[in-house]
């Protein structure tokens, strides 16, 4: 049963077409990548999704529900869980806090906030920093600390922005590990990845953007050998 249906969905800004006639569904707890070249309009169609831009025609349902033009407080309590392509931590509040911020929107005792943020950092794999300032962590942790935030609000989808960019092979690992422990959870994830080598091996399923269409959609086996798909990536470099 699909979850998420994206229909149709157009987004311009002014003269320019970010995202034009895109349709593409995720099922409960699968793990959908969408792809596509520099500019393709991947990250539009997230903040369409998450409730950053209303999207200038088209339908998006969640379980059904239009969410398409809600606020983005609205979209997360339907369930859309988000992180950013540039990871927003709080530098100087602890990883605990960092989670709780999240844990404390569906739980006001500030005690059960606390145990829930820690369960999400051990989720990750961040439990050892929880009483460490989020500045002090790598990148690739303050990436997986980004996503045990958006864990936090208990979202059905997670919609994750580049999480992979610029992590060494071991990073990327970890990386996909967490993502595999998601789905295995129940929570489908919709992601964005220029790193194919971290995506491609773990998707139900691939999206394909270029120049704001959808150029395939299909297995990762499908789409890697789909022509337009290698010429548009050939087309990038
Ligand atoms: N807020 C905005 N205002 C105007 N143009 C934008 C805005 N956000 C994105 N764009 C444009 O939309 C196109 C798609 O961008 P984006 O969705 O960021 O692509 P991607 O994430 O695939 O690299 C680009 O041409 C970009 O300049
Ligand atoms: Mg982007």
């Amino acid at each position: 049963m699909s979850l998420l249906q994206v229909n149709q969905v157009s987004k311009r800004f002014g003269g320019l077409t970010a995202n034009e006639n895109v349709s593409f569904s995720v099922g409960t707890g699968q793990i959908v990548g969408l792809i596509g070249p520099n500019g393709a309009g991947k990250t539009t169609l997230f903040n369409c999704v998450a409730g950053f831009f209303a999207p200038s025609a088209g339908t998006i349902t969640l379980g059904g529900r239009s969410i398409a033009g809600l606020p983005p407080e609205a979209c997360a309590r339907a369930g859309v869980g988000r992180t950013f392509q540039i990871a927003r931590t709080f530098g100087s509040m602890t990883a605990c806090e960092n989670v709780m911020t999240a844990a404390m929107l569906s739980q006001r005792h500030v005690g059960r906030a606390r145990e829930r943020a820690m369960d999400w950092l051990a989720f990750v794999n961040l439990d050892r920093f929880a009483d460490k300032p989020a500045a002090s962590m790598t990148i690739s942790e303050q990436r997986r600390l980004a996503v045990a935030r958006a864990l936090a609000i208990q979202p059905k989808i997670l919609l994750m922005d580049e999480v992979m960019a610029g992590l060494n092979p071991s990073e990327v690992r970890e990386a996909v590990d967490v993502v595999l422990r998601i789905r295995e959870y129940g929570i489908a994830c919709l992601i964005v990845e220029h790193v194919l080598e971290g995506i491609m091996p773990i998707a139900d399923k691939i999206v394909v953007l270029d120049r704001g269409s959808k150029i395939a959609e299909g297995t990762p086996a499908e789409v890697s050998n789909d022509p337009h798909v290698i010429a548009a990536y050939l087309g990038d470099a």
